[in-house]
């Protein structure tokens, strides 16, 4: 996409005009880097930290830790190990983002396992023939699938990163899906919620509902076909997922069902390594993810804006009034021009500058909400809410953040027949209809149209936040709260909290459009609400929020931490 003509006006408008030094084409003169120096590693834990939302993922890293695996390796086997007892939020099928850090050389990367769109795909297939959005094409079975990322990107981390062979990174969720485990009540419910879409592949039926119906709470289930495609996987890599026996029946399932992927949109998925987005706030480094998801630019953006506000010499109220306004001009900005970097030109410098931030932080009133409104519209497309994220520090200080996901809840409901791959449902994360509102009613950019071999935008943000004497892995699901969460869960670590403090905080949410603050019960007190309705803001209960899964190094003290959102019934922060 071009950078619009209507971007640099507006950059460089009156709203704006206190602090955006602009130069004749627009463009902002000496914007700096936001990245700082990196701080010297100063030792190695000596321990280990996981923290996931499932305890058997929890544990199939550290097992592989035991075996004289790193953070990386173990990584590989608790995103395979979620692919099995938590499908409803990612797996296989699906795709993930991560950060890495890597403690020897303090060396940090960023992994796209992001699903790409096939190459046949067509804008029409997702509309009605009166042109309205066909939400069970963009939701539901082979046409909502883009090609799955998640294998690649965990071959990319072996290869790059691991020190152990995949068979024995991918040995624990085999075992757990070839001899069975207890699906937890999260799993139970979002079979139960899908059973219907589920009953239309008889491939979904036979896997997720055996017997006729949704498995019982304390049955062992077991999943031997998708035990035999990770088998194939571990044993050939990329070769043994996008091509040969899986490729080929991913394709006849895919096919047979109406879909269009081909043998040659799994043979051309490539995971990529990509430079995270890193910028410096009160002393902390915060590396973050770059396009095609939006929540790095995002949170630099935010956290731009911040950096010019003394945030601890206000009251409450006046805090989360400059945190929601930081919220609301972020997410104006980051749909309406954020899409998948390898088809999109984004004014990256631009977004990511401290000038553009002094101008947007010139533009908030100290005592009054902006309208929505009144700040130049921008389209948005609301990722969805069913994904999962998990965090690690290794016993050298190496360091994970996975944010993975299928997208809706039990994605497309759509399984391969004989792979035991349930595929994502990501396609809806692309603007699929421009102008025209998605599952969550929200509007698409033409930056996220969808094209063949393009990954649609997503919100995911894993991040690392080192200091010189405190560091943390943080993330969230929570589809387009997930940027907000991740936000305030890098706030309150740099405020000093615990990892267990961070996950368990009351969290709030603002993202432009709709113009209400999303809140969780028990977030404000009385005289906190009242303040800021007064200031002029909406404020909404929400009860759904992302399951937040720390881990924290206290180098001083040399002292890790590991913690997993009490909300979620089976997560697990553990230190080894
Ligand atoms: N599908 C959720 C996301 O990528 O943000």
């Amino acid at each position: 996409m071009k950078v619009s003509l209507r971007w640099r006006a507006l950059s460089c408008s009156l709203l704006f005009v206190t602090s955006v030094a602009c130069a004749a084409d627009g463009s902002p003169k000496d914007s700096p880097s936001t990245s700082i120096k990196s701080v010297a590693p100063q030792q190695r834990p000596g321990h280990a930290a996981i923290a996931s939302a499932n305890f058997l993922a929890t544990n199939a890293g550290l097992e592989v830790l035991a075996k004289g695996g790193n953070a990386f390796d173990a990584a590989i086997a608790v995103a395979s190990t979620l692919s099995v007892v938590e499908p409803e939020s990612s797996g296989i099928g699906g795709g993930f983002m991560g950060v890495l850090h890597r403690a020897k050389d303090d060396h940090d990367t960023f992994i796209d396992a992001r699903e790409t769109a096939p190459m046949a795909v067509n804008s029409k297939d997702y509309l009605n023939p009166d042109g309205s959005p066909n939400r069970d094409a963009a939701l539901k079975g082979p046409l909502s699938a883009g090609i799955p990322g998640e294998p690649a990107g965990l071959v990319l981390i072996a290869k790059r990163y691991g020190k152990l062979p995949l068979q024995q990174s991918l040995a624990p969720a085999i075992r757990i899906a070839r001899d069975g485990f207890q699906p937890d009540p999260r799993l139970l419910g979002a079979i139960n919620e899908q059973q219907k879409d589920l009953q239309r592949w008889p491939a979904s039926a036979a896997k997720y509902l055996p017997n006729g119906a949704p498995p019982v709470q304390g049955a062992i289930w077991r999943d031997p076909d998708q035990a035999h495609t990770l088998e194939l996987l571990a044993a050939k890599g990329d070769e043994g997922f996008y091509h040969g026996e899986t490729a080929a029946k991913l394709i006849a399932a895919v096919q047979a069902a109406g879909g269009n992927w081909t043998l040659a949109d799994l043979a051309n998925y490539r995971a990529k390594e990509r430079t995270p987005i890193t910028v410096n706030y009160r002393g902390y480094r915060i590396v973050t993810a770059p396009p095609p998801s939006s929540g790095g630019v995002a949170i630099a953006e935010i956290l731009n804006i911040l950096s010019g506000v003394d945030l601890d010499k206000l009251d409450q109220a006046h805090r989360v009034h400059y945190v929601v306004e930081a919220m609301r001009r972020a997410y104006r900005d980051h749909n309406d021009y954020l899409g998948d970097p390898d088809f999109v030109t984004m004014p990256l410098d631009m977004l990511l500058s401290p000038f553009y931030a002094d101008g947007l932080r010139q533009s908030i009133l100290p005592d009054r909400a902006t309208p929505s409104s009144m700040l130049p519209a921008a389209e948005a497309s609301e990722p969805g809410m069913h994904t999962t994220h998990f965090s690690i520090i290794d016993a050298d200080g190496n360091m994970v953040g996975i944010t993975s996901t299928v997208n809706y809840v039990l994605a497309s409901t759509f399984v391969a027949a004989g792979t035991g791959v349930l595929l994502n449902d990501e396609m809806d994360d692309f603007a699929l209809v421009p102008n025209k509102p998605n599952v969550y009613g929200l509007l698409g950019s033409v930056a996220n149209a969808p094209k063949g071999g393009k990954r649609p935008l997503s919100s995911m943000s894993p991040s690392i936040v080192i200091g010189a004497d405190r560091t943390a892995v943080i993330g969230s699901p929570g589809g387009s709260t997930i940027i907000t969460q991740v936000l305030e869960g890098i706030l309150h670590f740099i405020d000093g909290e615990s990892a267990k403090q961070i996950v368990a905080d009351k969290r709030y949410h603002h993202q432009y459009m709709p113009d209400e603050v999303d809140v969780e019960t028990g977030t404000f007190d009385q005289p906190t609400s009242d303040a800021l309705t007064q200031m002029g803001y909406a404020l909404k209960q929400r009860e759904s929020w992302g399951f937040m899964n720390v881990v924290t190094w206290d180098r001083k003290a040399n002292q890790l931490d590991a913690a997993s959102d009490p909300r979620h019934p089976s997560g697990l922060g553990k230190v080894q």
